[in-house]
């Protein structure tokens, strides 16, 4: 996994289609972070490439997970075949005539990351009626259909910095995709516009290229965009980083982390190396995502210093108790 912000999702379309189990291998050894699968049906899209049951024999073939962008007309209809697949996320596209909303449903109950994608003629606008139930928004820069089209810069710039406020109601964990013509000319503006994750495809398979080469370039682009354009010249916290927001007393670490998880932020209770309780065991923290950190102490700061009088007064009443008991 990249230590940066941005992640590269590799699509296979672009690779021998006669050997798929090789392209995952080939990608996963190259540091791509995810698997972009490229579903289409030949009535969606004018193209026909591969279904659930090339997925699922590919599952076992890569550790890495697995985003199937589903272009066909019925995703509903074979839903389940995805998510038997072994599919981490599934993204459909706002534009077909089936109902959106129950498919996006069952996608979560599956406890899989749902998205959405929308065409380049397609506006933003057009997801709001399912944007509580979006993980992914996943912004088409080339007509879907086909790999190795020219990136349209115009509608990066138009959605891809927009596509956040649809993933507002997600304290942490909402991803923005960038899908068609992403390569190291184009990586640096995607970047720029917050980008979470760029989906790449030919670019990684042009003959006689260096594709872990190609990996690190276009990740590192990306990241020196968002870090220019975004983040006043500061690097980008890397995702995957955590710190730590506190310290307690088992019992009240559960209450702490419970509240905090409430509001769709992860945290982590380890026990920590700090301080030892009157009871024998030691405080344990509470790390969350370096990049959510100002929202958790926005949110949970108030309470924090409040959990720390509670522990306090724990450990004195627990302190007491046991002399009393030992007079
Ligand atoms: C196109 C697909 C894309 C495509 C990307 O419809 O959804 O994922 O494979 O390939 P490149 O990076 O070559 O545009
Ligand atoms: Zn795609």
């Amino acid at each position: 996994m990249g230590a940066g912000r941005a992640r590269i999702s590799a699509s296979i379309l672009d690779a021998d289609l006669s050997n798929l189990a090789y392209a995952v291998r080939r990608v996963e050894k190259a540091g791509a972070d995810r698997v972009h699968l490229d579903v289409m049906d030949g009535h969606f899209v004018p193209n026909l490439t591969f279904g659930a049951k090339t997925i699922k024999h590919l599952r076992p073939r890569t550790e890495l997970p697995f985003d199937a962008h589903l272009m066909i007309s019925e995703p509903g209809r074979y839903i389940e075949e995805y998510l038997d697949a072994g599919c981490d996320s599934i993204t459909l596209h706002v534009e077909i005539e089936e109902a959106v909303e129950p498919t996006l449903r069952h996608i979560r109950e599956a406890g899989r990351a749902a998205g959405l994608a929308v065409k380049p003629k397609t506006p933003l606008s057009a997801l709001e009626p399912y944007a509580e139930l979006l993980d992914i928004v996943m912004v088409m820069t080339v007509e879907p259909g086909f790999g190795g089209q020219s990136f349209m810069r115009d509608v990066a710039q138009d959605k891809l910095l927009p596509a956040r406020d649809v993933l507002r109601h997600k304290a942490y964990g909402g991803e923005v995709h960038v899908d068609g013509g992403v390569n190291r000319e184009t990586a640096e503006f995607v970047g720029a516009q917050g980008t979470d994750v760029l989906v790449v495809g030919s670019a990684l398979f042009v003959k006689g290229r260096d594709m872990g080469r190609e990996v690190r370039l276009i990740r590192a682009l990306a990241d020196e965009g968002y870090q220019f354009q975004l983040n006043d010249g500061r690097p980008p916290i890397p995702r995957d980083r955590m710190v730590r927001f506190t310290a307690l007393p088992k019992h009240l670490a559960h209450e702490l982390t419970d509240t905090i998880e409430a509001g769709g932020i992860p945290v982590i209770m380890l026990r920590s190396d700090g301080r030892m309780n009157p009871d024998g065991v030691r405080d344990y923290d509470l790390l969350v995502p370096a990049s959510a950190e100002a929202l958790v102490v926005e949110r949970h700061g108030a309470a924090r210093d409040d959990y720390d009088r509670r522990a306090e007064a724990w450990r004195e009443t627990f302190t007491t108790a046991a002399e009393s008991r030992s007079r």
